[in-house]
């Protein structure tokens, strides 16, 4: 900024407030009905975008990464692939049978691959890992194939690296699908766009289950000041001479300065109890240490303050839908939300664990139970009554008011 001396800038909003009036003055007497910037605004952050399945990879025996590019079913003036930061999650909306559902999947591809395919053919990526048993990408696998339509939100989340706020170098603690995050942030740190350095301990059970392990072991080759790979096995396997166990805080010290870095913690439920309690010998200060919150827990009755009368306890639900009254049952083990899916009745989810507000909806009778990981409510949203069904579990029999989607 050029400070030309206090009465020379103060001129300045004058100055424009002259030339605001002459623009005014000289300006079409014909309405203006469009606003360009907020239209420009739209599109770039786009509430929902229509994506189409360019490739699918399999890129383990039960992982896939699938590319998306803009759908050319809307025209040129739908919303552009949205911009993100390295780390943070898109939302798919579709229906499987009468459910809607939404699922968060981190992106795994970096933000410059949009930004500098602008004039070509920007992408997005995510990389799922196949549940036995689970509904959604069973789905997914069988049904989402070059060419798929899929409905997704804008870029949401707070998992992503924020120099201001976080320390030059990211302690990445990753379980299973939990390293897509930080597949983003690697490539966008070795593309010279994030300015940090990531270390990565990644831990599965066998090495045929690593995701993304050729990629990191090839940037670190390559980016040998500002990546660093510690893959873990806690299977036995002949031949490895790498890390066994599971992520102790022998192997956190081992590879990292423990004072000067942040932790970034992303993987399955059992792998943050275990990690946190690690980080907490370590004496590693909470605000040092960022977990990303995205899906459900999958096994609520696992939490030590969850309430024993209410396990295995079915209670039924009304949901007031507007002027509508619907009756739905759902089992405690179940979150409201996906309940309501389960009955085919919308309500609007992105992040699906209580952080981001967008299923807020009203409690109107009944208890719920809310782990405190995953309790985002606000203080006043607790007094009045507000939840967020996508963290709340049934723990008696509710009655609910929930927005029209
Ligand atoms: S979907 Fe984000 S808080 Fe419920």
């Amino acid at each position: 900024m050029k400070v030309k001396g206090f009465f020379e800038d103060i001129k300045g909003p004058s100055n424009i407030l002259e030339i605001r009036k002459e623009k005014i003055k000289n300006a079409s007497p014909k309405p203006v009905t469009k606003d360009p910037i907020n239209e420009l605004a739209k599109k770039i952050h786009p509430d929902k975008v229509y994506l189409t399945i360019d490739s699918v990879e399999q890129t383990t025996a039960t992982s896939r990464t699938y590319r998306f590019v803009k759908s050319n079913k809307y025209g040129e003036d739908a919303p552009e692939i949205p911009i993100f930061q390295a780390g943070q999650y898109i939302s798919f909306k579709f229906q499987i049978g009468e459910s809607w559902v939404t699922r968060p999947y981190s992106i795994s591809s970096a933000p410059y691959q949009v930004l500098e395919n602008r004039s070509k053919k920007p992408f997005v990526e995510v990389s799922i890992r196949k549940k036995d048993g689970g509904f959604v990408t069973e789905y997914i696998w069988e049904n989402w194939k070059p060419g798929t339509e899929v409905m997704a939100s804008m870029a949401h989340g707070q998992f992503y690296y924020e120099p201001l706020r976080d320390a030059d170098t990211i302690v990445a603690l990753a379980g299973g699908s939990g390293i897509t995050p930080f597949h983003s942030m690697a490539r966008e740190i070795c593309n010279g766009k994030l300015e940090a350095k990531l270390i990565l301990i990644y831990g599965s059970n066998f090495k045929k289950e690593f995701m993304f392990y050729k990629e990191f072991i090839d940037f670190e080759k390559n980016h040998p000041d500002k990546i660093k790979f510690v893959p873990v096995l806690s299977g036995e396997e002949k031949g490895w001479d790498g890390e066994t166990g599971f992520i102790t805080k022998d192997i956190i010290k081992k590879y990292t300065d423990i004072n000067n870095s942040t932790f970034f913690i992303c993987g399955p439920q059992v792998m943050y109890k275990f990690v946190e309690k690690e980080l907490n010998n370590l004496k590693i200060p909470r605000k040092r240490i960022r977990r990303e919150v995205f899906g459900e827990m999958p096994d609520i009755y696992s939490m030590d303050d969850f309430p024993n009368s209410a396990k295995n306890k079915k209670y039924s639900i009304k949901v007031h839908i507007g002027k509508n009254i619907v009756d739905i049952e759902a089992s405690s083990s179940e979150s409201v939300l996906v309940a309501l899916e389960r009955n085919g009745i919308k309500n609007d989810s992105h992040c699906r664990s209580g952080e981001c507000g967008f299923c807020r909806s009203q409690l109107l009778k009944g208890e719920i139970y809310v782990s405190p990981e995953n309790d985002g409510r606000r203080e006043a949203d607790k007094i009045y009554g507000y939840f967020h069904p996508c963290s709340s579990y049934p723990i008696s029999s509710l009655e609910i008011r929930i927005s029209l989607a």
